[in-house]
């Protein structure tokens, strides 16, 4: 059954050029691009978006992060998207995050790990609606579908 995923690019990607290369790897696996844009985060979004953290020690940094510079939101879409988006993430810890994974091979501080994906479809559905209005998802036909 086909899911949705809430990702973002986090602060920093865009300055390493890395936002083709981050795409094309979600692109290639044969997920589908269904919402995508460009953004400043403020720390009320921030807050919202992390508040199953707060109270962590790390929550602080976190969102210094988060607000520090603009971010590529996205939402994608596919059959189990949320398991296939996490894997292709790798772990959290770059200590952790298998070579070949988005995390493994771009980033090595867990505090700038690079790109957020959601963990179940329930943060799936309530990120999503942080970040999108209904209108800024498109669920285009996909004609290819069939070869994926
Ligand atoms: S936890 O403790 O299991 O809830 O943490 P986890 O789900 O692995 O991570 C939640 C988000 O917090 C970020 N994180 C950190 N940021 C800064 N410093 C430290 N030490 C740290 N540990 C975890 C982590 O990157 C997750 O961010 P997102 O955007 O959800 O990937």
């Amino acid at each position: 059954m086909e899911t949705r995923c809430f990702s973002m690019l986090k602060p920093g990607i865009l300055n390493r050029r890395l936002v083709g290369e981050v795409i094309s790897r979600l692109e290639k696996k044969g997920l589908k691009l269904v919402g995508l844009k460009m953004m400043n985060i403020s720390r009320e979004l921030a807050s919202k978006h992390y508040i199953e953290h707060k109270g962590k020690p790390f929550y602080d940094s976190l969102v210094d992060y988060i607000t520090s510079g603009p971010v590529v939101a996205m939402v994608w879409q596919g059959d189990d998207c949320i398991t296939l988006v996490r894997k292709l993430c790798g772990a959290t810890s770059p200590a952790e995050s298998h070579p070949g994974t988005i995390r493994g091979d771009f980033c090595s501080h867990t505090q700038h790990n690079i790109i957020h994906a959601s963990d179940s479809d329930e943060s799936a559905k309530r990120e999503i609606d942080l970040f999108f209005k209904e209108e800024e998802i498109i669920d285009w036909e996909d004609t290819l579908a069939c070869w994926l």
